[in-house]
Parts: C-alpha cells; structure tokens; sequence
C-alpha cells in the first residue's frame, strides 16, 4: 500500500502521520429524566416485588420519561450538549455525528439527523448505529477509525433510549420491564497526537440468536394490517430469553475483555477501571469474579438507572469521571453485550 511508484516519499509520510494521529474521549456527558420509578412503584403495575428485582438484577430504581415532553432525540441533545461543553468545544467544531439507539423517534428517519437539528449546527454527517446493548462499543469504534484515517477530528457520540414506552407493564412482561430505564450519555471524541487514548476496540456479533432478545413488530416482515389481523399477537413487545442471555453475556464479556487486553499487552491486573454495559449487576458480578478483579476495579450504576441499552456505557463513563475515579495512563476497559446477539470491548489509556 505504502509503496507505490514515484510517490515512496509522499506516502510514506502518509502513514507516518497516520500512525501519529490515535482518538481520545475529550468530553462526557449525560442526560436522564426527572421521574424516578422505584421496585415499590413497579409492584403496584405488576406482580412483583422490591425483594425478586434487588436479588436477581440489583436494580433499585429507574428513570421514565413519565408524561414529560422527551424524545430519544432531545435526551440524546441535553446529554451531547454538556459533552460538548465538557470538551470545551464550539458546538460548530465536531464534523460528525453517531447515534446508537434502539428506540429512535421515529422508523425513519434516523435519530442522529434530529440531533443534528436540535443542535443547530452545520450540516455534517449523522449515522444511525443499531446495535442495541453494544450500540455505544460500536459507535466508538467507527468514531476511532474515522479519526485514525485523519477524516475527522471531533465526533460526537450518543447513545439515548426510552424504552418505557415499548415495555409490557403487565405482569406477562415483567421478567423484562423491570430491566429496563430510560437516559442518554454523550461523548466527543477527538484526535490527538498522544499516546494517551483508545487504544483498541473488538466488535463481534453472532445473528443465530437474534430473536432470543429482540422487538420482533413492526417492521417489513410483519407491517401494521398484518398486526391488527391478528388480535393475539403481541410480538411487539419485547421478548428476552433471560436465562440464555444471562448463560451467552457471562462468557461474551470474559471473551472480548481479553482478547482487547491481549491486544494492547496488557494484563487483567493493568485494568483500572472496568466499565461493562449495565445489563444486570449479577451479570458485572460474574464477571468480576471469573476475571478476579477488586471492587475498586468494576463500576456499577445499574442500581440507580436500570437498563439503558446504549447509553448505558456513557452514563456510566461519565459517572466514574465525574467522581474522579480515573487518572491519566489509567487502563480504562468498557464492554457490552446483548441483542443480536452483539458484543465487543474498547480498551483506552486515560
Ligand atoms: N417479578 C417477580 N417474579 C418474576 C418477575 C418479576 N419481575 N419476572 C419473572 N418472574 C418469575 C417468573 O415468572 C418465574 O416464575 P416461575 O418459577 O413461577 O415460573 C421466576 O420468576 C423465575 O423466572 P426466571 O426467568 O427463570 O428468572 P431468572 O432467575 O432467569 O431471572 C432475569 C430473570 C431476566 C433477571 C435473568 O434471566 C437475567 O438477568 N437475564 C439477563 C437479562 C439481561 O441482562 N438482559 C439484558 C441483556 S443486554
């Protein structure tokens, strides 16, 4: 690639200046609604309990939109607009735009064009991600090989859900309503000379299991007149297979954790600070064991705001940075997995 006829110079230094260019995380961010539901106000919709949520997922509360006026989208604007000014950045400074979301505003167009809107900014490009749970992993590896090949020098990253509007709040949906919060997180992500920043990410996906976690209706398969003929079915709801879910997470999140460290030479001991995606705290708790790491070492909010899917992560990232629980030339590791099934890792010195 690099040695083609009479331009060896030109492009040699090419890749010279290629090889110099790496992106960091210049600025976080994040957004959630005012209105808190506890377990006690989950077991007034359903039949459960304050005792089986805390036990088998470690969520005490989550955030709903309730009747407040919020989309995906405006979520997604709050929490970008705090990243941009943690960044330190003019809003006219990023030159593209990545939105992972599972619950867009609408079918289409995608949520990162209303972001672009709301923002009021020039007209850059803006990417609709759909990788659910490792929606933020994904969006940060195509904002890493987009700075690396010098195209770009700040993106902005959202990850934003609602998703108590989608959920069965009945008692034949609660083994995954219970799960699931709504609230947005925001990254920008931008280039820098120095060794300091992403130093890999690993994307993997494994589609034979795409229904065992997934919001089969509406879409091309089963369009709305096909809904309604058919009284009885509610497959648009979402359906999760917990039990396999759980079983596949545990051993997705051991797997690409690893195989990110093994990349940088890096060694479980060097992690200060896991960040996985906030699936289930028994989920992190697994993994916090099998890889032998201390407390100090994972961080949790699962507690506080449930499931967020994709802007999990990034509520979470801004969280532990906001408490200052991260250095410079810390090892910091985030991971996800979940429906696709999806997962990968991003491994970054601070
Ligand atoms: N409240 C009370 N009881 C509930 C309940 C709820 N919210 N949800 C389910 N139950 C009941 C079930 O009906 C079942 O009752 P039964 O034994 O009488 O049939 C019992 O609890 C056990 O259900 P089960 O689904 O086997 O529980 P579980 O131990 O697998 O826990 C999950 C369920 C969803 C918490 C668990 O499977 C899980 O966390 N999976 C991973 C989910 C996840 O992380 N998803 C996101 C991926 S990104």
């Amino acid at each position: 690639i690099y040695q083609t006829k009479n331009t060896d110079k030109m492009t040699i230094l090419t890749k010279l200046q290629i090889d110099m260019i790496r992106s960091k995380i210049s600025g976080l961010g994040f957004f959630v609604p005012e209105n808190v539901v506890s377990n006690d106000d989950l077991s007034k919709l359903m039949d459960t309990s304050n005792d089986w949520i805390s036990e088998r997922t470690g969520i005490k509360n989550r955030r709903w939109v309730g009747d407040k006026k919020l989309t995906t989208s405006l979520m997604g604007t709050y929490a970008a607009e705090k990243a941009i000014a943690d960044a330190g950045i003019d809003k006219n400074d990023i030159d593209f735009i990545i939105f992972s979301t599972l619950s867009p505003d609408y079918y289409f167009p995608g949520s990162g064009v209303l972001l672009q809107r709301n923002l009021g900014i020039k007209e850059i490009g803006a990417l609709d991600v759909r990788n659910q749970c490792s929606g933020f992993i994904y969006g940060l590896s195509i904002a890493d090989q987009y700075i690396k090949s010098g195209m770009y020098k700040n993106i902005l990253l959202v990850g934003s859900e609602i998703h108590s509007g989608g959920l069965d709040k009945s008692t034949k949906g609660r083994s995954v309503s219970v799960i699931f919060g709504d609230g947005a997180g925001a990254a920008i992500i931008s280039s820098t000379k120095s060794e300091n920043g992403i130093l890999s990410t690993h994307l993997h996906s494994e589609g034979k299991y795409a229904e065992e976690l997934a919001v089969i209706k509406p879409a091309t398969t089963h369009w709305i007149d096909k809904i309604k003929s058919d009284q009885n079915d509610e497959s648009f709801w979402p359906y999760m297979n917990g039990n396999f879910v759980f079983k596949n997470a545990v051993v997705r999140f051991e797997q690409v954790i690893k195989e990110g460290l093994e990349h940088s030479n890096l060694n479980l001991e060097d992690i200060s600070l896991l960040i996985p995606h906030q699936a289930n705290l028994r989920i992190s708790q697994f993994i916090q064991k099998k890889l032998k790491l201390s407390d100090s070492q994972v961080f949790n909010n699962i507690m506080k705001y449930g499931n967020t899917t994709a802007a999990s992560i990034p509520i979470a990232l801004t969280e532990a940075y906001q408490s200052n629980l991260k250095k410079k030339n810390d090892i910091v590791v985030l991971a996800a997995f979940g429906s696709g099934f999806t997962w990968g890792s991003a491994v970054i010195k601070w």
